[in-house]
């Protein structure tokens, strides 16, 4: 099985920025205890702030992997580019997020990538990621 998490713009900030809405675990250590528990799950983990290469990503990964697990950070908000891509590949896709969007700003409540998402995690902090590849590997065996 090959599952990867894909992190957009910021988030290779976590554990720094903004901690009282994100937490002070960085990513990297929380990978770790991911890819401990989930051995199975074949994890692996990119981050880029940068829309273009998280369409390359999603196009290199969208065939042939399992699952993606997709924080597209702020271009969750802002990217049809993002959102096209989802829907042009053939892996499926959960949309997470560590907060809750919809108990902070307003322009946080759309998701324009959510409609081509198999499904949305929010407002789990980083066991966001863990919920969605528990999923997966409930549904995917
Ligand atoms: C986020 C929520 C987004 O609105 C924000 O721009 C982020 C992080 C989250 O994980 O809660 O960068 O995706």
């Amino acid at each position: 099985m090959k599952i990867i998490i894909i992190n957009g713009p910021n988030l290779n900030l976590l554990g720094i920025r903004e901690t009282s809405i994100y937490g002070s675990q960085s990513f990297t250590d929380y990978f770790k205890k991911l890819t401990a528990e989930f051995p199975q799950a074949g994890l692996e983990y990119y981050q880029s702030n940068i829309e273009g290469e998280i369409i390359n990503k999603l196009h290199e990964t969208g065939f042939s992997y399992d699952g993606i697990v997709l924080n597209a950070g702020a271009y969750t908000h802002t990217s049809i580019a993002i959102s096209d891509a989802i829907a042009g590949i053939k892996t499926p896709v959960y949309e997470v997020h560590l907060s809750n969007v919809y108990s902070r700003e307003d322009y946080r409540h759309k998701s324009i990538l959510a409609k081509n998402c198999k499904g949305v995690i929010s407002g789990f902090g980083m066991d966001s990621y863990r919920l969605a590849v528990y999923q997966f590997l409930s549904t995917l065996k």
